[in-house]
């Protein structure tokens, strides 16, 4: 037989497609939950909808409630019409929904696992899923130990031959403290060993997050002026327009530091912050994030270089919304922090004399997350007519989200007779540059654990440094009273202003 000839083009675009994930089945604990309803049912909709998973994938769902296959399938049914992102295909669903099945019981209860077990099994022989499991834990972590020890008593821990895969997936919060997340990895790794964690920390599975990497290194452009020689500061700001109403359970005594600092801004920090990797295979990447968080330190004295602050009532969209301690289920003299802002520095010849400001907020102006790389001053401005008010810094804005692109900031002359320079921008949207939509962080991180892509899974090395860095911090904050208090809808707290000003800088407004 003649061998086709290669299409070089033709590789080139297979090499661009998405992988498709081999014969296997997903498993979720915590299916009547909002992660799942919202994010990950239509998330693994979306990816057979692309064509994405395997003829046979099988999803089980784990619960107490008293739910037969059918009633599970109308609950993904019903999360997937109101939050799917692609289209909805009948024929789609008809063979995803023949892969749905729902085993009832409480995390305790041996003989339930034992049934997980089995209809695990039978989804092998049926739909040829080949052994091939993953364990979605959307659960507090409280309930981590049990799970995964009823994993591995039941035997679905371990694959039964070398080619089959058992992995687990795990949801934030890490802990609350490195002391905490220790133990919780050592719970984890005891059944699974860490190439079969995979936690997730759904900013990475971001697209302008994976951009930050392309534009760094892909670019001779920024890299030479990525640096303490031309960088002046970062600020990292997640803003959220939203309140905690309904989410008390999760959030009283966890605060805004725990929520997200510990985990999508400190990974922001270190995608920012880091050198470039050998490659972009896992290893060499997450070798350059340790190297960077390890070099990473909170700047004292913390009475001044943090703020904290919880939202009182106030106007939001032309609304009036109320307080933190008027929403349901948060203790009337709860402390917990709604908006928190830290200054870091990173020790390393890179970035020595550069602050990294982090800030994050609920019921904050809008809703934003940008990475905001600020350059010095031109060491001499020549312009008589040009006031440092109307030329601020250069300015390199990753946005994060929504519309979703990078904005440089610079100097330009005003058309006229005086020499006078005003800020303008220059702009890249995603929406205009590309005619094709960006997937959601769920499809691209459940499609890579599928895969068994760890890339954009921080291991626990990297779990437990950024605890080492926020826990001092925390620490103060727990021992130094309650937070200030700021307006819904406003920046946050005067503290968060002033902080800036200490150092003669101010919050951006995005
Ligand atoms: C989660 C936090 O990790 O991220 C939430 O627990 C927050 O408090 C959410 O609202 C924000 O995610 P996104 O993708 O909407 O920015």
């Amino acid at each position: 037989m003649t061998q086709r000839a290669k299409n070089p083009l033709r590789d080139e675009r297979d090499k661009r497609l998405p992988r498709i994930a081999g014969p296997c089945g997903l498993v979720i604990f915590g299916v009547t939950g909002d992660l799942s309803r919202k994010k990950l049912m239509p998330a693994i909709y979306d990816l057979a909808n692309r064509g994405l998973l395997p003829p046979g994938f099988s999803l089980v769902g784990f619960a107490r409630r008293d739910w037969a296959d059918q009633d599970f399938g109308q609950v993904v049914y019903e999360a997937v019409k109101q939050h799917a992102r692609t289209p909805f295909r009948e024929a789609v669903w008809d063979r995803l929904s023949e892969g749905f099945r729902f085993v009832q019981g409480s995390f305790d209860d041996d003989e339930a696992f034992d049934t997980l077990a089995a209809t695990v099994k039978e989804l092998d022989e049926l739909r040829g899923t080949s052994g091939n499991h993953a364990f979605y834990l959307s659960i507090p972590p409280g309930a981590f130990p049990v799970v995964t020890k009823q994993l591995a008593r039941s035997g679905l821990a371990n694959p039964t031959s070398a080619d089959e895969w058992r992995r687990v997936v795990i949801e934030k919060p890490f802990g609350h403290d490195l002391t905490s997340a220790r133990q919780l990895n050592k719970v984890v790794n005891a059944v699974f060993p860490e190439e079969s964690v995979f936690r997730i920390d759904h900013y990475l599975g971001k697209e302008t997050v994976q951009n930050l990497l392309a534009l760094r290194f892909a670019n001779q452009l920024f890299e030479p002026i990525w640096n303490a020689n031309y960088v002046d500061h970062v600020q990292i700001t997640m803003a959220e327009d939203i309140g905690l109403g309904g989410r008390a359970g999760y959030y009283d005594g966890i605060g805004a530091a725990r929520d997200v600092i510990q985990n999508h801004l400190l990974q922001l920090l270190a995608l920012t912050a880091m050198e470039e990797p050998g490659s972009f295979r896992p290893h060499a990447l997450r070798t350059e994030k340790i190297k960077v968080l390890e070099a990473t330190k909170p700047v004292e004295p913390y009475g001044e270089t943090t703020a904290r602050g919880q939202y009182e009532g106030g106007w939001q969209g032309g609304q009036k919304v109320p307080g933190l301690l008027q929403e349901g289920g948060f203790a009337k003299d709860s402390s917990t922090e709604t908006y928190a802002a830290i200054t870091l520095e990173v020790n390393t010849r890179r970035w020595a004399g550069v602050p990294f400001y982090l800030r994050t907020g609920k019921r904050l102006g809008r809703r934003v997350t940008e990475i905001a790389v600020v350059f010095k001053r031109a060491p001499h401005l020549p312009f008589d007519d040009t006031s440092t008010e109307e030329l601020g810094q250069n300015a390199l804005v990753v946005r994060v989200q929504p519309d979703e692109g990078v904005t440089l900031r610079f100097g330009s002359k005003v058309p006229g007779n005086t020499m006078e320079v005003r800020d303008v921008s220059m702009d890249f949207s995603y929406g205009h540059a590309f005619t094709e939509a960006s997937p959601e962080a769920y499809e691209r991180l459940i499609l890579d654990v599928l895969l068994g892509e760890p890339s954009l899974f921080p291991v626990n090395k990297e779990v437990e440094l950024s605890w080492e860095i926020l826990d001092p911090v925390l620490r103060h904050w727990a021992s130094n009273g309650k937070p200030d208090s700021y307006p819904a809808g406003t920046w946050g707290p005067d503290s968060a202003d002033k902080m800036l000003a200490r150092d003669g800088r101010h919050w951006r407004r995005p």
